[in-house]
């Protein structure tokens, strides 16, 4: 057993009502019971079972360290239990992304996504889940731009001394399957330039080069890619530690403020503007979205999970804050209702839907098979 505390988020949408809107109570619940046995066994420390849109994150802590297999064995059995339920309930797409039928030690490459770090827990250690629904790995990277390179979004950079000494930047090709780790501030525009395509380049890990350790991880399994065929898009997460050297609460959400248009949406082929709300605001409620993003915080407390009791429940049944709940979020919403309206304005042309490569449905190959004989060269 490692000193160090391990967070892991694995997540997967198996399975929702009406459409792709929200996973089943009783799923969740479900996952809840699964997670309380394996914390029983010994397997995790803690947890915290939640959603976004129709996608269930399980929040876990543990000593085990990243990609354990009884860990990831462990989400794996919670989705399989909550898949047999949304089966039973004929759920819409139950099991959508579990995409094997037999479990190999890791969630990697079998469907669902998982963002994991491993640190030495501080004095305080102010945690934020950021979870984001009809969109892709990639759109974190303009957030997470902002917040680790930009002095104008996180004025730590310039007057914390540890955050001052930059970060480094480990970047996926999720195409080729390559990573390279870039070091910020010496090489922040390079770093923009590779992101800048978001097609192809997203973060996956972000470690201060101060000594505190891991920063930020991305969930950054594409599942159109893994699979093959398309399953979902996938709907990625991101954790993130904040303060005393890192970027503080504030500042990793101050980006947010702003209205950015991603990949995903309806079909995971459009673009859409992201829409900050909070979990239970979280359903698609128009055309499938916009694409959401909720934000919940934790502070860790030597490896559980501390947030506030509410009145109601038992003791020790801790609640997160709820970042994008709140009026001040208000106008972020109706801009991004009023983006993602003109993108619609576009019905199915470009840039509303996405470069051909991107889609996640077509007709275009029978569309032209069909025109095989009646297309003629130009003069
Ligand atoms: P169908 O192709 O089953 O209609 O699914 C479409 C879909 O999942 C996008 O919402
Ligand atoms: P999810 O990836 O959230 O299941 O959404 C699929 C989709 O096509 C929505 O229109
Ligand atoms: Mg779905
Ligand atoms: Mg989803």
């Amino acid at each position: 057993m490692s000193e160090k505390i391990t967070v892991s988020v694995i997540k997967a949408d198996v399975g929702s009502v009406v459409g792709h809107s929200r996973p089943h109570p009783s799923m969740m619940d479900k996952c809840r019971e699964m997670l309380t046995d394996g914390q029983k066994q010994g397997i995790i420390e803690d947890f915290y079972v939640t959603r976004v849109g129709d996608d269930i994150n399980l929040l876990m802590t543990h000593y085990k360290g990243e990609n354990h297999k009884d860990v990831h064995g462990l989400a794996w059995n919670a989705f399989m239990e909550a898949t047999k339920l949304a089966k039973k309930m004929k759920m819409y797409a139950a099991g959508q992304d579990l995409l094997t039928d037999a479990f190999s030690g890791n969630v990697k490459g079998a469907g669902p996504g998982s963002a994991e770090m491993e640190f030495a827990e501080r004095a305080s250690e102010p945690m934020l889940f950021f979870m984001a629904d009809k969109t892709e790995p990639a759109a974190y990277s303009l957030p997470l731009s902002r917040i680790f390179l930009d002095p104008f979004t996180t004025t730590g950079l310039v007057i914390d001394a540890r955050a001052k000494k930059g970060f480094d930047v480990e970047i996926h090709d999720v195409k080729d399957s390559k990573k390279v780790v870039m070091s910020s501030p010496e090489e922040t525009l390079s770093i923009l330039s590779l992101l800048g395509d978001t097609t192809r380049y997203a973060i996956k890990r972000i470690t201060s080069r101060s000594g505190i350790g891991p920063a930020a991880v991305v969930s950054t399994d594409k599942l159109n890619m893994t699979a093959g065929k398309y399953v979902g898009k996938d709907d990625p997460v991101c954790i993130c530690r904040s303060q005393s050297g890192l970027p503080a609460v504030g500042e990793f959400l101050q980006p947010f403020m702003n209205t950015m248009l991603v990949a995903g949406w309806m079909r995971g082929s459009h673009v859409g503007a992201l829409y900050p709300c909070s979990v239970d605001n979280s359903d698609p409620t128009y055309f499938d979205g916009p694409p959401r993003i909720c934000c919940i915080g934790f502070q860790l407390n030597d490896g559980r999970f501390q947030g506030i009791e509410p009145m109601d429940s038992k003791p020790g049944i801790h609640q997160p804050i709820d970042f994008f709940e709140g009026q001040v979020w208000d106008h972020v919403r109706s801009n991004a209702v009023k983006a993602s309206k003109m993108m619609r304005g576009h019905g199915p042309f470009m840039p509303a839907i996405l470069s051909p490569e991107e889609m996640e449905y077509t007709s275009r190959p029978e569309v032209l098979k069909e025109l095989t004989k009646r297309l003629e060269k130009l003069d």
